[in-house]
């Protein structure tokens, strides 16, 4: 326990650990020690962001996908997955329907659909920004060429979310197929903050495999690259996927996980996920507590809500997003929180000289 709260304290003071101090960290985690972490994770949370919570609506436009991610519902290989793609039309449709709400950020997420060419892509995201050019756009659309990022970027996309997954290669392989690779999706993520996207990474918590060893060098690479964002949900099994059997992340270790992460980057933008409102009703509230400043509601037509199936029993699939705004408000003012109505954009902040009140 002593080890456990030096650690947290070191982590604080100095951003950083070394592989043997994560793992121990990560291993001799306790339940008081958790709330030793979340009590300083929150003291930066508002020293940086106050009790504003930034929103991003959701839009998952296409369920295409290329890839055979052994852990994903959407995979090529589920036949069972009912594809779709949202035209241009209904896409703007959904960005008008959120701008009335509130939202000052549209997240385009989809799988690696071949069928949007890159000058649809860009026709998109300069017709949104044409359109709401108070808001920024955020593309989640997977592993693309420089040239790729860079005509986004252009065309006037702000932000990029691409999660590493596990910063193992060995690790990595276990959970994708040959075809990919860590070092691919990592030089993806080096093109993106190169171009000047603010750039999201991630992984999931409790894939299978993972050991506190793949968290830990996760930890490393994170601080390394030190991206805008991150993103991290509990790994949850899908009925249609390779790992259907496999046992689902818990809520107890990502909510460590998004204190460690708090407190190593002290500014970042980290949202409570949907995933994490899956696995446990009051999840999304429990992030915020232990340190996200972030959520994620879904802006995509209810048509189409199931079908963009990651994991089964994905929460917020048949209410219309007014209604996800309101539930997400009406939660976060029980806890003391507010939905901000801004874009939300990462600040830089000098750290860690600058030490949060109290
Ligand atoms: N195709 C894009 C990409 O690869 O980044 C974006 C879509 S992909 C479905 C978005 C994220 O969903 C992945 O990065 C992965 O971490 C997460 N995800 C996929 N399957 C999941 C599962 N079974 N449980 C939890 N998260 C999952
Ligand atoms: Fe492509 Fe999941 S396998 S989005």
């Amino acid at each position: 326990m002593e080890q456990n709260i030096a650690l947290i304290d070191k982590l604080e003071a100095e951003s950083c650990l070394s592989r043997e101090e994560w793992i121990a960290l990560i291993e001799g985690r306790s339940p008081s020690g958790a709330e030793y972490l979340f009590q300083k994770a929150r003291k930066w949370q508002q020293h940086f962001f106050g009790s504003r919570i930034y929103t991003r609506g959701l839009i998952e436009f296409t369920n295409y996908c290329k890839n055979d991610c052994y852990y994903c519902g959407i995979r090529r290989s589920n036949p069972q997955a009912q594809r779709y793609r949202l035209t241009k039309e209904e896409i703007l449709e959904c960005c008008q329907i959120g701008y009335g709400l509130g939202f000052r950020t549209f997240v385009l997420q989809g799988g690696e659909d071949g069928r949007f060419s890159q000058k649809e892509l860009e026709d998109l995201v300069y017709a949104i920004k044409s359109r709401y050019a108070d808001c920024a756009v955020t593309l989640s659309i997977g592993e693309r060429s420089y040239e790729s990022y860079l005509g986004l970027f252009r065309a006037g996309a702000d932000r990029y979310l691409l999660r590493h997954e596990t910063a193992d290669s060995n690790h990595y392989r276990s959970l994708h197929p040959p075809e990919l690779s860590l070092e691919k999706r990592k030089q993806c993520l080096y093109w993106l903050k190169e171009i000047g996207y603010q750039t999201g990474t991630g992984f999931m918590v409790g894939s299978p495999g993972q050991t506190a060893a793949h968290l830990a060098e996760d930890m490393m690479f994170i601080r390394k690259l030190e991206p805008q964002m991150v993103g991290i949900g509990p790994f949850v099994p899908h009925h249609g996927t390779p790992f259907a059997g496999e046992p689902g992340g818990t809520v107890e270790l990502t909510l460590f996980l998004i204190g460690l992460l708090r407190l190593m980057l002290p500014n970042l933008l980290l949202p409570a996920t949907t995933a994490l409102g899956t696995i446990d009703p009051e999840g999304r509230e429990k992030g915020i507590l232990a340190g996200a400043n972030v959520v994620m509601p879904n802006l995509s037509p209810t048509s189409v809500r199931k079908k963009y199936e990651l994991y089964d029993n994905k929460i917020c699939t048949g209410d219309e997003a007014a209604e996800c705004w309101a539930c997400l408000n009406r939660r976060m003012e029980k806890i003391g929180y507010e939905l901000a109505v801004s874009r939300g954009d990462f600040e830089s902040i000098p750290h860690p000289e600058e030490k949060p009140p109290g």
